[in-house]
C-alpha cells in the first residue's frame, strides 16, 4: 500500500489544537475537565466525525472515535494517546498520537480504504495527571481500577475534587462502573509518540521502533536522626539525618549506574525538617525513583539501595523507615506487534531503530487486555515537559506514517 498520509493537514492541526491551554508563563497548560481541555476535545470530535467516525464519550471523558470495519463485530484495531498536559509543558507530547491516529483514520476514509477489523481512535482522560496528581486515570478507569471514592479523594490545588471537575464538564463520576471496556473487545492498541530523550536525535533516525516500557519504583525513606542545636552540638554528638540521606543520595547515582546499562535511579523530592539553618536535620523524607527495562537489574537496583540505606542508618545511628509506594513492571511488547513497526517503516522507505521508552504512557495501562506497540519521533534536544518541547513536523509526519502502514496491516485491507 503506498498511499500517503497528508503531513500538511497534521501539522495545521497541531497548531490549531495548540491554541488551547496556552499559559501565561510560557507553553502550555492544558488541565483535564478546564475549559480550554474541552474545547480541544470538542475539536478533536468534531474532526473524527468529519472523518467518518462515530465518536462516543464514556461518563470518564475518555473519548472513542469508531469507523466500521467490513465485519464490525471483529476485536478493534486502536490507536490514540492523550491531550492533557502538565504546568508549562510543550504542545506535541500526548497530542501528536491523537491526531497522528486522527490523520490514519482520515487517510483511511478519503482514500475509500475497506479494513476487516474496525478502527479506532481514543483519547484518553487525564494522562499525564498534572492536575489531581494521579497519573493515567482514564486508562486505569477502562480497566476498572479506580474506585468511585478516589474521585472524591484526589484534589486539584484548589480543592477541587476529580468528581465534581467531571461534573462541571457534563461528564458523570457517578456513572464510572460504565466506564470499564469488555478486554475482548480489543485486537490490539498501537501509540505514536515523542521520545522525550536523546536517542533517536543522536542517533539520527526519524522513528523509534519501542520494543518495551521501563518498570519504575518509588521507594520513600524516612530518617529520623535528633534534631539539635548547630552551634552547640559538637560533631560527635549529632544524629543528622540530612547527612545521611546526602550518603544515601550519592549512593543511589552508583548503583544506578552500576546496576545495568539501562537502569536510571533519581531522589527528585526530599522534605528536611524542621528545615532552619541553625538546627541539625532531624527528620527527612525522600523518595527513590528507580527504573529499567530489565526486571533483574531493576530488582537489583531495588535492593542495593535498601540495604545501602540500613547500613548507613546502622552506622549512623538514625532509625529508618522504607516503604515502597509505587511499582510498574517493565512491560515487553509482543513480537509480532514490533516486527509490524518494522515491516511497516520498511515499506515506508524510512529507516528506524528499536528504543525502548523510559518514561510510562497510557499504552502501558492497555497492555494488561491486549497487544500493545508504540512508535516513536525524536525530541530536539531531549527536551519534554517543557515549552521548548519539539519534534520536526517531518518526523511525525514520517512517524505517522509508519502508524499508518502498522494499522491497515492489523486490520487487513479488504480489496
Ligand atoms: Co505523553
Amino acid at each position: 500500500m503506498s498511499v500517503k498520509i497528508n503531513g500538511e493537514r497534521l501539522k495545521e492541526r497541531l497548531i490549531a489544537l495548540s491554541e488551547f491551554g496556552k499559559d501565561i508563563d510560557g507553553g502550555w497548560s492544558r488541565f483535564t475537565w478546564t475549559d480550554e481541555y474541552n474545547r480541544a476535545k470538542e475539536l478533536l470530535k468534531q474532526w473524527m466525525e468529519e472523518a467518518g467516525m462515530t465518536v462516543r464519550e464514556d461518563p470518564m471523558g475518555n473519548v472513542f472515535g469508531h469507523l466500521a470495519g467490513v465485519d464490525d463485530s471483529l476485536p478493534v484495531v486502536a490507536a490514540g494517546s492523550h491531550i492533557d498536559g502538565v504546568k508549562c509543558g510543550g504542545m506535541f507530547d500526548g497530542n501528536v498520537g491523537v491526531l497522528g491516529a486522527l490523520e490514519v483514520i482520515t487517510t483511511i476514509t478519503e482514500n475509500k480504504i475497506k479494513t476487516r477489523n474496525p478502527l479506532e481512535v481514543i483519547i484518553f482522560v487525564e494522562e499525564d495527571g498534572a492536575r489531581f496528581n494521579w497519573r493515567i486515570l482514564g486508562g486505569r478507569a477502562l480497566l476498572g481500577e479506580v474506585t468511585r471514592e478516589d474521585l472524591d479523594k484526589y484534589k486539584d490545588k484548589d480543592g477541587i475534587s476529580i468528581a465534581q471537575a467531571m461534573k462541571a464538564s457534563g461528564s458523570d463520576p457517578d456513572k464510572l462502573n460504565e466506564v470499564k471496556i469488555d478486554p475482548k473487545k480489543y485486537k490490539c492498541y498501537y501509540e505514536l509518540h515523542i521520545e522525550q530523550s536523546h536517542l533517536l536525535e543522536s542517533e539520527g533516525f526519524s522513528v523509534g521502533v519501542v520494543e518495551g516500557i521501563f518498570g519504575s519504583v518509588w521507594i520513600k525513606a524516612t530518617l529520623k536522626g535528633r534534631t539539635d542545636h548547630a552551634g552547640a552540638t559538637p560533631m560527635k554528638f549529632r544524629k543528622d539525618a540530612l547527612v545521611a540521606a546526602s550518603e544515601i543520595n550519592v549512593a543511589m547515582e552508583r548503583i544506578a549506574t552500576e546496576s545495568g546499562e539501562t537502569t536510571v535511579g533519581t531522589v527528585g523530592w526530599i522534605n528536611v525538617q524542621p528545615g532552619t539553618i541553625n538546627t541539625i536535620p532531624g527528620k527527612v523524607e525522600l523518595v527513590f525513583d528507580i527504573r529499567d527495562i530489565d526486571e533483574n537489574n531493576l530488582e537489583k537496583a531495588v535492593n542495593s539501595i535498601r540495604e545501602f540505606c540500613s547500613e548507613v542508618c546502622k552506622k549512623r545511628n538514625i532509625e529508618l523507615q522504607v516503604e515502597e509506594v509505587v511499582r510498574f513492571d517493565p512491560i515487553h511488547f509482543p513480537k509480532h506487534m514490533i516486527d509490524a513497526v518494522d515491516e511497516a517503516a520498511k515499506e515506508a522507505g524510512i529507516a528506524s531503530m528499536r528504543i525502548a521508552s523510559g518514561a510510562g504512557h497510557d499504552a502501558q495501562i492497555l497492555a494488561k487486555i491486549t497487544d500493545v506497540g508504540m512508535i516513536f519521533t525524536p525530541s530536539k534536544g531531549g527536551l519534554s515537559h517543557c515549552p521548548e518541547e519539539y519534534t520536526d513536523y517531518e518526523d511525525i509526519a514520517k512517524g505517522t506514517q509508519v502508524l499508518f502502514n502498522t494499522i491497515l496491516k492489523m486490520a487487513e485491507v479488504v480489496r
